[in-house]
């Protein structure tokens, strides 16, 4: 048996490139595995497609529920959005993919496992990192990185070993899609000046001509229905994508900052996370004690940069996960969120059962039982620091002004 090696495989030009390179030029025998975390590609074509390239073997795994429960679920919980808003699609994926790359290497007792990332992205960093946490043993071998072949040349490379690709010189855009949305880079967008052409989007093309409602259930920070109809996460997931992305809701465009230092402009589509993301926040308004949900709001960029940075296996994601699991326990309840033609999402109600809105306190009517001789002397205390303060140092030293 010759050195075996599990690449990640996608069928698009690098990975292709990638089994023919890792078997000629380095000698391993390539398993090609395509991880389904959501694409909507039909990976079944992949397999042959790997073998007709040189694999020794190649499948496809349906990752799509675990990413959906051990991914996607403690990133709504945390609401993680890096630099405030980009939901993560890509930096999600990266994580479960290398898990089953691991497991695969296991199964055929291989010694090293592959991408086809550049060296220029997040994703060399969330793959390696998230390989050595789970790995060390492996190695990793990331062909794309080391060949020093520009996009052309590897085409080339392509048409002269005949290896079957469906890429055309013209494909322009690196896209990455999965369940949690689509991003978008390269081609005109580099330019971060250049509105993005209507081609590059897909999840977010407007098609509803009327504003509309849904309500979205949740159980213990868990989205678990849509207009009170149980369903599973992938499909609820994938249905509220469909009808957020119906009015347009969910594009977003920024200059975004690599953990490999480059700024870089990118374009993604993400109406489901972001129409999750909205309602989970608000019903946390409802269900989480103050202190908690400010902890909480501090603590959630922080599990955003360790997601994007790769550092999902490491023990900082671990504890911040489970402060943010701990805080879950009772956001339950519905939301209602209110879309409309040109990408408009509004929350406007929620309701929980356990919720900490208690009307008799907060209302000005004549259901009030809030006990109003508590106050006068709660903010005297409250005060008297500034009080003490103001007196002898604050007016007298001219703290604001003469
Ligand atoms: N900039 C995003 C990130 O780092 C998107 C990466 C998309 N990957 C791709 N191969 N097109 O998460």
């Amino acid at each position: 048996m010759g050195k075996r090696l599990v690449l990640a495989y996608s069928g698009g030009l690098d990975t292709s490139v990638a089994v023919h390179w890792l078997k000629a030029e380095l000698g391993y025998e390539v398993i090609a595995v395509a991880v389904d975390v959501g694409q909507g590609d039909d990976l079944g074509p992949l397999p042959e497609r790997a073998l007709a390239t040189g694999a020794i073997d190649a499948f496809v795994i349906d990752a799509r529920e675990e990413f959906a429960r051990d991914i996607l679920v403690p990133s709504l919980a945390a609401n993680a959005r890096y630099e405030g808003r980009y939901p993560l699609v890509s930096a999600l994926s990266r994580p479960l993919i290398v898990k089953h790359l691991v497991e695969t290497a296991r199964r055929f007792g291989a010694v090293a496992v592959a991408h086809g990332c550049t060296g220029k992205g997040n994703d060399q960093v969330r793959f390696d990192v998230a390989t050595r946490a789970l790995a060390p043993d492996l190695d990793i071998v990331a062909p794309a990185r080391t060949w020093g072949m520009t996009r052309e040349e590897t085409i080339g490379y392509a048409e002269k070993h005949r290896l079957p690709i469906t890429i055309s010189r013209e494909r322009i855009y690196s896209i990455d899609e999965n369940l949690w949305g689509r991003s978008i880079e390269c081609g005109i967008l580099e330019d971060p000046w250049e509105a993005p052409p209507a081609d590059v989007f897909t999840r977010t093309v407007p098609s509803a001509t009327e504003a509309f409602e849904v309500v979205v259930g949740f159980e213990a920070g868990v989205p678990v229905s849509l207009d009170g109809e149980r369903l599973g996460l992938v499909d609820l997931i994938g249905r509220i994508d469909a009808a957020a992305g119906s009015v347009g809701f969910g594009r977003l465009d920024m200059v975004e900052g690599r953990r490999v230092g480059i700024k870089s402009r990118e374009v993604y589509e993400c109406p489901g996370a972001l129409a999750l993301i909205a309602a989970h926040i608000d019903l946390e308004g409802m269900c989480l004690e103050r202190d908690v949900a400010h902890e909480k709001a501090r603590l959630e960029p922080r599990f955003a940069e360790l997601a994007y940075d790769g550092h999902w296996y490491s023990p900082l994601r671990h504890a911040v996960s489970a402060f943010v699991s701990s805080t879950q326990r009772h956001v339950s309840g519905e939301v209602r969120l209110r879309l409309t033609p040109g990408g408009g999402l509004e929350v406007v109600g929620r309701r929980s059962p356990v919720g900490l809105y208690d009307h008799s306190l907060a209302t000005y009517d004549a259901a009030d039982t809030f006990r109003h001789g508590d106050a006068e002397g709660f903010v005297r205390l409250f005060g008297l620091g500034i009080e003490t303060w103001a007196a002898r140092q604050g007016m007298a030293g001219g703290a604001f002004g003469s």
